[in-house]
């Protein structure tokens, strides 16, 4: 961690009940280790569907929460299934001073349109109403796939999903808002993240980072396999670091909202290699291949203009110093099992 002494407000989360949908998750995960190091008074719950054999039919699995992701967390999990009222009501017996929704299907390559919408959508109804019964913040996972491919930089309010898995984010922000405004007590933030990388993202497999994917490619002694043209290709990556002060600092916002959190400066493929490569201490070239996506993002660059004024985020990980943060974890993940 960099900043682990880091807390990001003056909110005292001791004593205070915190739930943590997909917290087995690489995200949901990270915070769940923000409040106990932190906030060793806090109680933290975990409700989770884990992951299980099943796959998509791309061949992804279903669900990428891993107990792995948990060794050490000393507070309690629910293992449910969002999708499940039954499984929800499990959590009747806590009342919540903050919920932070991170489960969802986060693959953005599922198609079945039914299973996203279902997962993404329906659940965050029932949270809603959990917090409202509460009187909880709600803190929720939207997302850069709301975007679309539209050009740089992505506004809120301006968004063209062009997936399922963007359209369920893009309506979980029209519910966020309706709710808010029949709500006007509540205090309900989406956050849509931009590409995040950073420690417990290792079991998302094929879904992790472009950070993490690349390291491994580069232990393996191998050069980096990048698109053609990697160097103009840029993101707007995001360390796991601010994305975790990003949820932090949501749960006081000046007003509800949907806010983008990325670091409005975005950097190329080709950058990560090239960093990569220089902390592990190789030259391996690279290695390009042919885009075979039509319609390919080329640029993403968040505008933080709103999140900086109504959140108060401050990006604080350049990607050379979150990568070379990072490298040790890589290292020793490097060869173990990811199933
Ligand atoms: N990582 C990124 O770059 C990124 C970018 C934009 C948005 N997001 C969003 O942030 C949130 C967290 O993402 P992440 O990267 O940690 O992904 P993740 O897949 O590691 O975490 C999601 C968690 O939700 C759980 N889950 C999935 N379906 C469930 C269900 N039906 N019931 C209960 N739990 C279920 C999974 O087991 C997993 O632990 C997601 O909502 C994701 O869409 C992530």
């Amino acid at each position: 961690m960099l900043h682990n002494t880091m807390t990001y407000s003056d909110t005292n989360f001791n004593n205070k009940t915190i739930l943590i949908t997909g917290g087995a998750g690489f995200i949901g995960s990270n915070l769940v280790f923000y409040f106990q190091y932190n906030y060793p008074d806090s109680q933290v719950v975990v409700f989770d569907c884990f992951r299980s054999e099943a796959t998509f039919a791309n061949g992804n699995l279903q669900s990428f929460g891993h107990y792995k992701n948990l060794i050490g967390f000393k507070g309690d999990v629910v293992c449910g299934n969002i999708n499940n009222k039954a499984d929800l009501a499990l959590l009747s017996d806590y009342k919540f001073d903050y919920m932070f929704h991170q489960a969802a299907i986060s693959d953005t390559r599922v198609y079945d349109q039914e299973i996203v919408m279902q997962t993404n959508v329906n659940s965050f109804y029932d949270l809603l109403k959990k917090a409202k019964n509460d009187d909880a913040v709600m803190v929720y996972a939207s997302s850069a796939a709301t975007y679309g491919s539209l050009p740089s930089p992505q506004t809120e309010g301006k968004e063209n999903p062009e997936n399922p898995y963007g359209f369920s984010k893009y309506m979980m922000d029209q519910i966020a808002y309706r709710y808010s405004l029949d709500n006007p007590d509540m205090t309900i933030v989406g956050l849509k993240f931009f590409n995040v990388y950073g420690p417990r993202e290792y079991y998302k497999a094929k879904t992790s980072s472009m950070v993490i994917q690349l390291g491994h490619q580069i232990l393996s002694g191998n050069a980096p396999r990048l698109f053609e043209g990697s160097n103009q290709i840029l993101r707007d990556f995001i360390n796991i670091e601010d994305v975790v002060q990003a949820n932090i600092k949501a749960c006081n916002p000046k007003q509800n909202g949907t806010y983008n959190v990325g670091t409005s400066n975005p950097r190329s493929f080709q950058d990560i290699a090239d960093i990569l490569q220089q902390e592990l201490g190789v030259d391996l070239g690279t290695e390009y291949i042919p885009n075979p996506y039509a319609g390919y993002q080329k640029h993403t660059q968040a505008d933080i203009s709103a999140s900086q004024a109504n959140l108060g985020f401050d990006p604080l990980v350049s990607l050379e110093e979150g990568i070379k943060a990072y490298i040790p974890d890589i290292k020793q993940l490097h060869g173990t099992d990811v199933s």
